[in-house]
């Protein structure tokens, strides 16, 4: 979607026409989508695609079942990891060698933290107060293994406070509640002058926003791959480290799958080059199976195309939740947004619960906030219209306020 359709549709019409104009509207055919759901969850988990269901399917049948351990050389498993990653890497925008698919992100956020405050010499690891919790609770960790000191920063004078200090700050490129999205080039700008470090989270980015990391300076991040990536439940993560300061880094976690020249099984650890170093055990072969193939789904895929189309779209949910009475907690300036826009309701999740007894999947966040996600490559601009005309009928009739859509479940 190119600046030039951006303008914010009134009607229906409107939206249609803005779907036959999408250069991305051949990607829905790519998903596995299930007839009569509108799917805005936002975004804790894509849908599958046709080819990762496939692939899926051949990895356990054939792969696993036939070729037995052979596999790990024949169809070609060992070398997932880096396959994968140099994939993911043309989505962050950075050289293959430097992006692995391992472990969970909150594991990678760990080992690159530690290993980032070695190689400062530092002991100052540093988190928003407004973080995803597992960023908050990994870089408190890091302190209670006495491997650090945490500093916690309030949101609004964060860039500052890290400037002042000296060591590695954990920071989601999008926040996972808001879709705020960070400026990357003014937090590496000060990274650099204060000869700091920054652990980017890349979770709700990748697969929406254009990140050029390699471009603006980024050095490390992690990454989930089951959100805007589509790998598929518990998919693994990834790890970025450029390629200069990858080779002076040592992960905390000494994994053989991390090691050169692992089955010689020799009594000495020399780390493997590169984002590979950060690779631990074996990998989940069969959910990296599914991921490589979920990402077949951005091949051709322009991120330039895939951000403003995010953003048009999140757009039109303000516009329509604001005429609803809600107020939105996401910016109301599509440029400092990812691919989530939040609203408050005092019983989001009952409304969220209505919504989903419809076919309308969101999601949503404790304290207040419905989260509507609005992936690229399958929401449509009809899409978000269609749900906001529902939202605005479980709103006016009171549809949420029912004892069952109150009741909260374990995941939300
Ligand atoms: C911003 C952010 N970081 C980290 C995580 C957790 O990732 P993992 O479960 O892979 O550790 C999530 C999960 O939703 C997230 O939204």
């Amino acid at each position: 979607m190119t600046q030039k359709h951006v303008q914010a549709p009134r009607t229906r019409q409107d939206c249609e026409a803005l779907d036959r104009a999408d250069p991305l509207a051949g990607m829905r055919a790519r998903f596995a989508l299930p007839d009569g759901v509108i799917y805005l969850d936002g975004h804790s988990l894509g849908p599958a695609t046709h080819g990762a269901l496939e692939r899926l399917a051949r990895a356990a049948g054939e792969e696993w079942r036939r070729g037995l351990i052979r596999s790990w050389n024949d169809a070609g498993w060992f070398d997932l990891p880096a396959r994968a990653g140099a994939r993911l890497a043309r989505l962050v925008g950075v050289a293959p060698g430097e992006v692995t698919v391992t472990d969970s992100v909150s594991v990678n956020l760990f080992k690159l933290a530690v290993a980032g405050l070695r190689v400062l010499g530092s002991r100052t690891v540093m988190v928003q107060s407004d973080e995803f919790p597992t960023d908050q609770s990994i870089a408190a960790g890091i302190a209670d293994a006495g491997l650090g000191e945490l500093k916690r920063l309030e949101p609004k004078d964060a860039l500052a406070a890290f400037g002042a200090y000296r060591g590695v700050i954990i920071r989601s490129a999008v926040n996972y509640r808001t879709g705020e999205a960070a400026d990357i080039d003014a937090w590496e700008q000060m990274a650099h002058q204060s000869g700091n470090l920054i652990v980017w989270d890349l979770s709700h980015a990748t697969g929406v926003l254009d990140l050029r990391l390699g471009q603006r300076g980024a050095k490390l991040a992690a990454g989930c791959s089951y959100k805007f990536l589509n790998g598929g439940p518990g998919a693994p993560a990834f790890v970025y480290a450029r390629a200069d300061i990858a080779q002076q880094l040592q992960s905390p976690i000494l994994g053989w799958f991390g090691q050169k020249d692992q089955f010689d099984f020799g009594a000495s650890y020399e780390a493997k080059d590169g984002a590979a170093r950060f690779a631990t055990g074996t990998p989940p072969v069969l959910s990296l199976s599914a991921l490589d193939a979920a990402l077949d789904a951005f091949d051709g895929v322009d991120l330039a195309q895939t951000s403003a189309k995010a953003r048009a779209l999140g757009d039109l949910v303000i516009m329509r939740t604001e005429a609803m009475g809600l107020k939105t907690i996401s910016p109301g300036e599509a440029a400092r947004r990812g691919g989530h826009v939040s609203v408050r309701h005092e019983h989001g999740y009952a409304v969220v619960q209505a919504l989903i007894a419809r076919g309308i999947i969101p999601d949503f966040r404790a304290p207040d906030a419905i989260r509507f996600g609005v992936a690229p490559l399958y929401v449509r601009h009809v899409d978000v219209w269609d749900a906001m005309d529902t939202l605005s009928d479980v709103l006016a009739t009171r549809a949420w306020d029912r004892p069952d859509f109150h009741a909260r479940a374990a995941v939300t």
